[in-house]
């Protein structure tokens, strides 16, 4: 069980690049969307997180941060939000795009720094 946890902490990281990727590439661009890549990033990341948490502890028996994985759900619901509403939108914002970009980072700085 733990080659699959560890293929899912593999996922989790494409997932990563997949978001930050799809908000980066954007940067010098006047005209913002969400592109498949976000969207697909988000959910992998939604999807993988849980999966993660969710082997850890009834299969091998860890023990996580749950105040950590609790505040990392909550920022990612509301990029998974933000990604769902744009989608169907022909452009976002500046603010939307930054705001899914900086909660990225800052989702990504939790779990590597708390
Ligand atoms: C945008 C959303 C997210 C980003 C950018 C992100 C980023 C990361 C990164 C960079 C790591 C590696 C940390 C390290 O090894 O030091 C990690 C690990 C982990 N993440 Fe996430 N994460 C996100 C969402 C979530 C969510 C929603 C959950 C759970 C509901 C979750 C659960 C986990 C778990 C359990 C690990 C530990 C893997 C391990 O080291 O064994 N993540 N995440």
């Amino acid at each position: 069980m733990e080659t699959v946890y560890d293929l899912l902490v593999i996922l989790h990281f494409i997932g990563l690049a997949s978001l930050l990727g799809g908000f980066l590439v954007q940067m010098r661009d006047t005209t913002r969307v969400v592109n498949p890549a976000m969207f697909h990033g988000a959910l992998t990341q939604l999807v993988t997180g849980l999966a993660l948490v969710g082997i850890g502890e009834a299969a091998l028996d860890w023990d996580f941060d749950h105040v950590k994985i609790a505040i990392k759900l909550v920022i990612l619901v509301v990029i998974t939000v933000l990604v769902v509403l744009g989608r169907r939108k022909s452009s976002i914002s500046t603010a939307t795009w930054a705001a899914i970009g900086l909660l990225t980072v800052a989702n990504t700085a939790i779990a590597v720094l708390v």
